[in-house]
């Protein structure tokens, strides 16, 4: 019965080699974005996951964004590797952006005093759920896509993309994934020893 689901979860990977082209239909992948928002777990189901989907001319601007304030400052040596990756990551046909509503967890933190502590880590477990049902999605419709999280670089940043896209800010940025079709192959993976990481207890 899993195996279905065992071989989606391994033919999601990290793929840079994307173009400004979907064979995806803005359609589809809304629908798609939207069933994993609606299926992935959060702590008390508090729902505090948000996405947002980009494309096009408005994929551009935002990794414009992202270039202009990150490439301040940067060393001639590491600038011409991180602008070639910024420029990949906006040359794509689009971006999932990943928040969580900061007001959902505060509010669920002020009312559940006994787990306030626990609320924001719970918060990061959920959006990486998240993340990973999306992530798996898009590789399965045949799409490349990689995890960034250049939105929550610096607060100016996050202010100016906030400002842009017209987002409410209590929405904290949690990751960036752009995708669009594959030119090549994800590279080749490497695995530790499995029996290392895995224990299984016999009662
Ligand atoms: C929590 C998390 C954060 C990550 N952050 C980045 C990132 O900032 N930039 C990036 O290129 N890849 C990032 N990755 C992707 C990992 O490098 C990648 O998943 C890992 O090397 C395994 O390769 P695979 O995705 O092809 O299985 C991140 C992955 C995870 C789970």
């Amino acid at each position: 019965m899993s195996d279905a689901y065992l071989k989606a979860i391994a033919t999601r990977r990290t793929n840079y080699a994307i173009t400004n082209k979907s064979s995806v239909s803005d359609e589809k992948l809304q629908a798609i974005i939207k069933e994993c928002v609606l299926h992935s777990p959060s702590s008390f189901n508090t729902q505090s996951g948000r996405a947002v989907i980009i494309t096009g001319a408005e994929n551009a601007k935002l990794w414009n964004l992202c270039s202009e304030a990150m490439l301040k400052g940067v060393e001639p040596g590491s600038r011409t590797m991180l602008e070639g990756r910024l420029k990949g990551f906006g040359g794509g046909y689009g971006t999932v952006l990943f928040f969580e509503d900061q007001a959902v967890i505060d509010g669920i933190s002020g009312k559940m005093l006994i787990f306030a502590k626990q609320f924001p880590t719970w918060s990061t477990n959920s959006t990486g759920m998240l993340q990973a049902a999306v992530w798996t999605a898009l590789a399965l419709e045949g799409l490349g896509a990689s995890l960034q999280h250049n939105g929550a670089y610096s607060d100016e940043l996050v202010a100016e993309i906030h400002k842009t896209f017209s987002l409410p800010t209590t929405w904290t940025s949690t990751a960036m994934m752009p995708f669009g079709d594959p030119v090549a192959p994800p590279t080749e993976k490497a695995f530790g020893p499995i029996e290392e990481r895995v224990k299984f207890i016999k009662g």
